[in-house]
């Protein structure tokens, strides 16, 4: 299969099991991704596929064949965490961090959507992600926070 993560193209052998967040870990080295049900329920393995939000533990890999694919590896370049990134940590918007990554591309995806943004919209956003540690209040105000630092 072929495919571009990152802005990298990629070419590679996968079984037809291999779900897509295995070949991202496993294949790639991209392990920014995580997994923390593997049946669809918590949201950590979230990337964007040719754009839309997927948790990549339900994609099978080879049918990300031909597609773009962006993990949270993707957002930040030179080092510098991007906004989103950045109001996460001054919001104290993480614990373990074990959502954060899939957190964060939703939240780039909300945003790359969603102009005027207010706090009910941002819960329903993600209310394909769960937390189990911090409660959702300060990914909440992250999240508007960042639409904020984005704006300016
Ligand atoms: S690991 Fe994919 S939704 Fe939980
Ligand atoms: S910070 Fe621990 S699960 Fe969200």
């Amino acid at each position: 299969m072929k495919v571009k993560v990152n802005g990298v193209e990629y070419e590679d052998e996968v079984e037809p099991r291999t779900l897509l967040v295995d070949f991202l870990r496993d294949n790639l080295n991209l392990t920014g991704t995580k997994i923390g049900c593997d049946t669809t329920t918590c949201g950590a393995c979230t990337v964007l596929v040719n754009g839309r939000s997927v948790k990549s533990c339900t994609m099978l890999a080879i049918q990300a064949n031909g597609k773009e694919i962006l993990t949270i590896e993707g957002l930040s370049s030179d080092s510098k965490l991007n906004p989103i990134q950045q109001a996460f940590k001054d919001n104290f918007a993480l614990q373990c961090g074990y959502c954060t990554a899939g957190m964060i591309v939703q939240a780039h995806f909300i945003l790359s959507h969603e102009r005027d943004l207010s706090e009910e919209k941002v819960r329903d956003m993600i209310h394909g992600n769960i937390c189990r540690c911090t409660g959702y209040q300060n990914i909440v105000n992250a999240i508007l926070d960042a639409s904020r630092r984005m704006r300016a």
